[in-house]
Formats: structure tokens, sequence, C-alpha cells
């Protein structure tokens, strides 16, 4: 007997809810645990402009082949210049390489089979808190990992003076991960001057960033949430990136995403995309088409891009809407503590500051299902399930 001797593995603290959320049989259960996107009518609907490229993706596709080890050449483009912009310098230059991974998770650990394999030694420096599978994909790939400070709980704001002296002492060459927008689980992001003085204190340590980038387009614009992101991208510095379009495309099952590698100069990236082939080949071979191919179909065409663009403004608009009605709401039913910090936060998620136990209860009581640290996923709330949240909220903290 090999199997029954093993132990069993703990559920994923966030995957692990939606399993339990599915079982429950309560009628009025609200899931605000992962980040999946949920309009008005709490449903994740394909987007039109999705929908529309996949009609002509059907239409015109010929072969099942493989692909690159790395993806598509024209899909690598079109992700460079979103999360670069058109025309950047960088790309320009020949210094930037992408490759097409399964998810930003993908990206996440090629980027780490990397790290391990060609640069050793490394420590991985990750944000307190963070997204809880960023040290369960490190540690898988065999790297160190340790922390920096980023949240100021009492003042529902990023310990910026915290986080920046830690960055000072992180031996050089180490690997310190960002997320680009809407930090998950806190939504709170530092402002562009903060991401000047950050990228400054990498430069200065010479620490490599690597950047986490799932949110674009879900905080304040798809241009002013790459601010981060290009503000590391300087002259002859180096950084990976991590993209996922599960949200911003709707893609979750897809599992698209890209890990972007831009070096000091084109043999740099040269060098990187070889080893990361390398990598690839040795961990699922080649990525999966289609995701890709509606990525690349949208945004090379102005018409369909448009929609998009309209769709995630839509998107953004409503998570926005979500937190100032949700804030609201708490009051109105005469909810003592402040939540308006709530609504200077960016994108899916927020930090509530309700205990473990306040969050068993929910679950237990009322079905409302929050991750254990009390990151809520605003964008799990509607106008029709406000009341029956607020009110279990309400009764939690008295
Ligand atoms: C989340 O944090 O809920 C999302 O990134 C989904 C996931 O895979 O955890």
């Amino acid at each position: 007997m090999i199997f029954e001797a093993l132990p069993m593995a703990p559920a994923d603290p966030i995957l692990g809810l939606t399993e339990a959320f599915n079982k429950d049989p309560n009628p009025n259960k609200i899931n605000l645990s992962v980040g999946v996107y949920k309009d008005a009518a709490g449903k994740t609907p394909v987007f039109r402009s999705v929908k529309r490229a996949e009609e002509r993706i059907l239409q015109r596709e010929t072969s099942k082949d493989y692909m690159p080890i790395q993806g598509a050449p024209d899909y690598a483009r079109a992700v460079q210049a979103l999360v670069l912009g058109a025309d950047h310098p960088a790309v320009s230059e020949k210094r930037v390489a992408t490759a097409h991974t399964p998810g930003g998770t993908g990206a996440l650990r090629v980027a780490g089979d990397f790290i391990k394999h060609m640069l050793p030694g490394r420590t991985v420096w990750l944000s307190n808190p963070t997204w809880p599978n960023h040290p369960n994909v490190f540690k898988a790939a065999g790297l160190p990992i340790d922390t920096y400070p980023y949240f100021d709980a009492a003042a529902n704001a990023l310990d910026f003076d915290a986080m920046i002296a830690k960055l000072k002492t992180i031996p050089e060459g180490d690997v310190v991960v960002l997320h680009g927008c809407c930090h998950n689980p806190t939504g709170i992001d530092p402002t562009p001057e903060q991401w000047q003085i950050i990228g400054d204190i990498l430069d200065a340590r010479r620490l490599l960033p690597l950047i986490d980038f799932a949110y674009q387009g879900l905080g304040d614009g798809l241009e002013e949430d790459a601010a981060g992101v290009r503000a590391l991208c300087r002259p002859g510095r180096e950084m990976f990136i991590c993209s996922s379009f599960s949200k911003n495309f709707g893609l979750y099952n897809e599992r698209v995403g890209a890990l972007t590698v831009v070096a000091a100069n084109e043999q740099g990236a040269q060098i990187a995309l070889s080893q990361l082939k390398a990598c690839i080949r040795a961990n699922y071979s080649n990525p999966p088409a289609h995701g890709a191919a509606i990525i690349t179909t949208v945004l090379n065409d102005p018409d369909l891009r448009a929609e998009w663009e309209a769709e995630v403004a839509a998107m953004r608009d409503r998570i926005n809407g979500m937190r100032t009605l949700f804030v609201d709401t708490l009051k109105a039913k005469g909810v003592q503590r402040d939540f308006s910090f709530l609504k200077q936060q960016r994108g899916m998620f927020s930090f509530s500051g309700l205990t473990k136990e306040q969050v068993e209860t929910l679950r237990q009581k009322y079905a409302i299902y929050i991750l254990g640290s009390g990151r809520i996923n605003v964008a799990g709330m509607t106008p029709g399930n406000m009341d029956t949240l607020c009110d279990a909220i309400a009764a939690v903290l008295r």
C-alpha cells in the first residue's frame, strides 16, 4: 500500500473555499473568495469581444499543430505593447522577450524555474501579505523565500517607509516580487511617485524585479495600471513581468498568460529566452493555443479592441461602484466601524479587517465565503446580494 499511507494535503485557501461553496445547499450563499468577476446579475459571462474573436478563429483555423515552445511571435508583440505601451524603446532595442504561458501562475512558475537553475542562491522576496499561492509557486521551484513589509493594518494603507527600509537591506541580486497594480490581497498600490522611488532603490541595490501583473485595467485604466511596470522598465535595467489574462479578458479557464523578460540588451534577451524555452520544454513542452489566439485577434483589430476596452472599463466601473455601495450599505445598517478605506482601494480585492472568527461565523451561519485573512472579492458583490451581505457583516460585528 503506497497512497493510503500518505497524508492528505490541506485544501487550497482560495480554490478550496470555492469547492466548499459549490457544495453549500444554502440558496442565499455568496462567494467573495476566489478572484472571479461577476456582473450585476452574478454571472461570469464570456466577453462579447472574445466571442467575436473566437468566431473568426474558428473560421480561419486550419491546423492544431504544436505551438512554438515560447508561443506565437504576434502574441508576444501584442503583450509587450499592452504591458509596456506601443513603441517602448526597450522593445525597439530588441531587449524584450515574451513567452506565452498557461496563465499568470504558469508565468510565475517558469520564472521560478529560471531563477532556480540560472541564478542560484537568490532569495525571492514577497510582500507581506501577498497572494497565498506566491509562496507555493516559488517554494515548489526550490527557491528560498522571504518577505518585506507592505501593509499598515492600523491605517489601512501602504506602509511605504517600512517597505523602503527593508528593500534597502535586501542582498544585492535577490529577486523582489511586486504586484503591478490592484495588489492582491490588499487593493493598495504605490503611487506613481512611490514607484519611482522603488525603482531607484532596486537600481541602487541591483535587485531584480519580478512584477506579477494580473489585473491590468481593473484599477484605474489599462494605461494607468501599467505606470508601475513602466516606471521600473528603465534604460539598461532588467526585470521579469508575469501577465495574466484571466481577469481582464475573462479567460480564466483558457489558462493564458505571459512571461516577459526585459534584458539589458538584445543578447541578454536572446539568452534569457533560450533558457526560458528550456524550462518550458521540461515543464509543459509548449503552450495551449486558443487563449493567446483570442488575445492577439482582439488586440490587433481596432473594432474588437475598442469593444474589449469598453468591456474592461465597464467591469472596472462596476467594481468601483460596488465599493461605494458596500460602504454606504454598511453605514445605513448602523455599522459603526469606518469602512470608507475600501473606496480608495483598487481592483478586485480588499482586506476587510474581519477576524478569522468573524470570517468563520459568516461562512457557517450565513453561507458567506471570504478568505480566512479577511480578503474580500469586491467583484463578487452585486446590488442583489448587497443587503444579505451587509446584514450578515453587521450581525458579526455586533
Ligand atoms: C485569487 O487570488 O483569488 C485569484 O488570483 C485566483 C487564484 O487562482 O487564486
